[in-house]
């Protein structure tokens, strides 16, 4: 089966995003997104609410983020939203799971398959809190939209926001409160089992 057109649009969005985004924590990242792979498959759209807030969060992106906020809003009814955590994880709120979700375009599960890295956007609703957490695969987040005071390992809290980039180095406790509006990030996931759960400590 071909390549759906669509799907090479967000391809090239993310990895046009990570290949012109300049900074030394995205420089690690670069040779994962370069060598990808080729492989594609079908992956079956699934809605979560917190796709409906992508929308909204266009308009509070830079000139920068803006553009992959419009692709990924384009094709929110065609993406895979989902979650790591379910109402069993008893650690992250209910308040966090009716208001968070990711959409991944690289990565084990597809639609294009790697099993070095992985690239998608994820949106939390506002004033939600990620509890602390940790994974061996290192992660990078910049911000798209909305910002979050993020805390990672002993580090004092800082407020992260649009255009901001954080990297947490491999099995670092990381969690973060999200400010007044959408907050939305682009991810990577290099490094380590691309589908770990993370531990909560
Ligand atoms: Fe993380």
């Amino acid at each position: 089966m071909s390549v759906r057109i669509n799907d090479l649009e967000l391809l090239e969005a993310v990895r046009e995003f990570a290949l012109t985004h300049f900074h030394a924590d995205v420089e690690r990242f670069r040779q994962s997104m370069q060598d990808w792979g080729n492989e594609w498959k079908a992956v079956a759209p699934t809605q979560l609410l917190a796709a409906d807030f992508l929308h909204d969060s266009i308009n509070a992106g830079n000139h920068q983020t803006r553009p992959l906020l419009e692709v990924f809003a384009r094709h929110k009814q065609r993406l895979h939203w989902e979650q790591s955590y379910r109402k069993q994880d008893a650690v992250v709120s209910e308040a966090m799971l009716s208001a968070y979700a990711f959409a991944e375009v690289i990565g084990n599960r597809g639609p294009f398959i790697s099993d070095r890295i992985r690239a998608g956007i994820a949106i939390w609703g506002p004033n939600i809190e990620y509890p602390r957490h940790q994974h061996r695969a290192e992660e990078i987040y910049i911000v798209l939209a909305g910002s979050a005071r993020f805390k990672i390992g002993d580090a004092d809290e800082v407020n992260h926001s649009v255009g901001d980039s954080i990297f947490v180095a491999s099995n670092t406790p990381h969690e973060f409160r999200t400010g007044d509006q959408t907050f939305v990030v682009y991810y990577l996931w290099q490094s380590g089992d691309l589908r770990e759960i993370s531990s909560f400590v």
